[in-house]
């Protein structure tokens, strides 16, 4: 069995930060998004990996996910030269897969719970493929699933203006080698991409039986602004644990489950968690409010923040109050005058500031 993680594409909704940053690397919780996905694949017992990447943030995919020895695995990165769609991904892959069954995982998406059961359930049955399934409130923005009886599969609609079910495909799938033949018999769709959802439906044509899973925990498709923002609150939310590490002055004050790593230091501050504060942050003469997440070597002064993600090397000053706010690399945020409401900005494209 092997897996392939997709961490190629373009990333539109989520520029500028995609301008400089693969989306895949996005920290929630402080981590990037794909060393959950590596996590998750390992801990379901298959160390054989490829990575899908793009030619423009492939070696920061690769910087940041090294040789797999973290997770016990192997890595292999496969480039994708256009971001062809999620099928035209599996076709590039094509040698790397051989005749393997594999579980495809998309590298911007996490469950709760992981894929063991899943493709335990694969490699014991004897369908050609199960995709995982959630209920969503609006089925309209997904690719959704009828099913019949016993889990089977009938038919896949991508984004439906009349949903048939409320089931959405998550970005994860189990296949056997027969979806090639599938994706050698199916063209662009009308925005030009190879889709997966073809090819599935496709294989259903051909007479393969295809299954699906409805994932009872949470799903987070972190391909949005707000998305990021609530897969960080979802994942402090479970995972967050109290670790206080750091030099933390006798004027501050860390409530509840706050990780603060070894190098940090907050004076005259008080951090209420789940949060998470990295290395080298220093904090002084603010409050850090719950569903936080502050990247490493990050300085705030003066400044009132909650729900809201900063990633690395920030710098934040004499500013009131910040929330549901997500922050790339490298960025300054300053009030520059308390007594007249003058705002100085600069700005890099595709920007979006709420004042
Ligand atoms: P999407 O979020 O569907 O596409 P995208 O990354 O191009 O983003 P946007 O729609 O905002 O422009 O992709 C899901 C995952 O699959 C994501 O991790 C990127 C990856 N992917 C590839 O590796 N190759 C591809 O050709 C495509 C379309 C996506």
């Amino acid at each position: 069995m092997k897996a392939l993680v997709l961490a190629g594409g373009r990333g539109t909704r989520l520029r500028p930060l995609t301008h400089t940053t693969a989306k895949q690397l996005i920290p929630v919780a402080n981590k990037p998004i794909i060393h959950f996905v590596m996590e998750q694949i390992s801990s379901s017992g298959i160390k054989d990996i490829g990575i899908i990447i793009s030619p423009e943030t492939g070696d920061s995919i690769k910087e940041s996910v090294g040789n797999g020895s973290r997770w016990s695995a192997d890595i292999t990165y496969i480039l994708q030269e256009q971001p062809g769609g999620l099928a035209h991904a599996v076709r590039t892959a094509r040698d790397f897969l051989g005749e393997s069954p594999f579980l495809m995982f998309l590298g911007d998406n996490l469950i709760q719970g992981g894929v063991g059961e899943l493709v335990r359930d694969f490699i014991s049955g004897s369908c050609d493929s199960i995709i995982q399934l959630k209920k969503v409130k609006d089925p309209c923005q997904f690719g959704v699933a009828v099913l019949g009886p016993e889990n089977q599969v009938l038919k896949l609609v991508e984004k439906p203006k009349e949903p048939p079910s409320d089931l959405a495909l998550v970005g994860i799938y189990l296949f056997k080698p027969e979806i090639h033949d599938a994706i050698d018999r199916i063209t662009p769709s009308w925005r030009g991409e190879l889709e997966i959802t073809d090819a599935i439906q496709k294989m259903m044509e051909m007479g393969h039986r295809v299954e699906a899973r409805v994932l009872a925990g949470w799903w987070l498709d972190t391909g949005k602004k707000d998305d990021i923002l609530e897969a960080n609150r979802v994942v402090l939310d479970e995972y967050a644990c109290r670790v206080v590490c750091g030099n933390i002055d006798d004027s501050s004050e860390i409530v509840g489950r706050v990780c603060i790593s070894p190098g940090a230091v907050i004076k005259n501050s008080v951090v209420r968690g789940p949060a998470v504060i990295g290395d080298n942050v220093r904090i002084s003469d603010s409050f850090v409010g719950p569903y936080t997440a502050i990247g490493k070597d990050s300085a705030l002064e003066r400044v009132g923040i909650e729900h809201s993600v900063i990633m690395e090397n920030c710098q934040l000053y004499d500013v009131e109050m910040l929330e549901d706010s997500l922050i790339g690399c490298n960025a300054k945020v300053v009030r520059s005058d308390s007594r007249r409401r003058i705002c100085r900005l600069f700005i890099g494209d595709d920007s979006e500031v709420a004042l």
